[in-house]
């Protein structure tokens, strides 16, 4: 790592050089036509990771069919990196990735699947780990020397940074790196990256962090900012203009397995993120998960709403108060509707295909003509 830190500086200087010389800003296009599939250590393992269980889960991804079904992102969460070295460079704890993050990287590539990492925009991470605060274009070369397919980079410990500027300058870093990132935002909607961000990332958080629970809001700084799954299920109402091929909103990772949900919640879960053309990140261990979870994880109908190439992201038509119905327009003039029970009663309801059609069809071109 020594020595090619010592080469790699005085590139770092002229990229950043030219860089602000050019004032050039460019994402990676046409990486994420469709929403990105995947998983990531944090809902399961949070700081509790090392190379085995990174490992385990490329394997599980593999033989459990996930592969198969779409997914293909493994990605590391906070906690793998512990200092800078006399030059900056990021250091992984050695405990925990003795083998060092190249290795892993090409253990997941052999695979045949994408490796992701992670960092912060701030000082530190939100795991009290060095950020990327004025080493990104150091991070974005080292992710690079790593084989890094796709960072997400998160936001604690930014005072007095602004999230346009900082989120575009990784950016900028990452174009600069010269290989190919997907790029995920995760400034929890703050900034409301969806008006801004279409051409710095592919996918931006719309809420704080997803809990594992159903529907217990999550408050920061008094104000709700993110929850259970129908916490920010109901966070993306009205958001849907905003996301397409190449840039999605992210409602967060899946609690799907996560041993709290009951079975129809998950399904609900695992649904209304396929209505949404939410990102795909399994957040369980796919190493020790059971055949419902599998099989909820690796539904062929619903993963196909999910990625279907129009990108459009659906949202509720109608409300009933405990019943909703959920509508997305799907390729070939095809549609998908979802009808969610919010509470723990059934409830009947008897549907007009026909009228629903039209309501849904009604709204799609008043959006449309906004
Ligand atoms: C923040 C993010 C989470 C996770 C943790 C890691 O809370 O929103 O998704 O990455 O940091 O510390």
């Amino acid at each position: 790592m020594f020595s090619m830190s010592k080469t790699l500086r005085p590139l770092i200087t002229l990229l950043t050089l030219l860089n602000v010389l050019i004032g050039y800003g460019q994402k990676f296009t046409n990486l994420a036509l469709t929403p990105p599939m995947g998983w990531n250590s944090w809902n399961r393992f949070g700081c509790e990771i090392n190379e085995k269980v990174i490992r385990e889960a490329a394997d599980a991804m593999v033989s459990t069919g996930m592969k198969s079904a779409g997914y293909k992102y493994i990605v590391i969460d906070d906690c793998w990196q512990i200092s800078r070295d006399s030059l900056g460079f990021i250091q992984a704890d050695p405990q925990k990735f003795p083998s060092g993050i190249k290795a892993l990287a090409d253990y997941i590539h052999s695979k045949g699947l994408k490796f992701g990492i992670y960092s912060c925009a701030g000082r530190e991470t939100c795991g009290n780990r060095p950020g990327s605060h004025g080493h990104e274009f150091q991070d974005a070369l080292t992710y690079a020397s790593f084989g890094v397919d796709f960072l997400k980079l998160d936001w604690c410990n930014t005072e007095g940074q602004n999230a346009v500027e900082s989120y575009g300058l990784m950016r900028d870093a990452l174009y600069a790196a010269g290989r190919e990132v997907v790029f995920s935002m995760c400034e929890w909607g703050l900034s409301k990256p969806w008006e801004w961000a279409q051409d710095t990332g592919h996918l931006w958080r719309t809420t704080g962090d997803i809990q594992n629970n159903w529907n217990i809001p999550d408050a920061k700084e008094g104000k709700c900012w993110g929850g259970g799954v129908i916490i920010n299920l109901d966070m993306q109402q009205g958001l849907e203009k905003y996301a397409g091929p190449d840039h999605w909103n992210d409602p967060d990772m899946l609690e799907v397995g996560n041993g709290i949900l009951t079975q129809s919640e998950s399904r609900a879960h695992f649904s209304l993120w396929c209505m949404l053309a939410a990102p795909l990140f399994a957040g369980n261990d796919l190493a020790a998960m059971d055949k419902v979870t599998r099989e909820l994880l690796t539904n062929k109908e619903l993963i196909a709403i999910d990625q279907d190439p129009l990108g459009k992201q659906g949202f509720k038509i109608k409300d009933y108060g405990e019943l909703e119905i959920y509508y997305k327009p799907l390729q070939n003039d095809e549609l998908a509707i979802c009808i969610l029970n919010r509470f723990s009663n059934s409830i009947g309801i008897e549907l007009n295909w026909k009228n629903m059609e039209l309501t849904a069809r009604k709204r799609e071109m008043f959006l449309n003509f906004q």
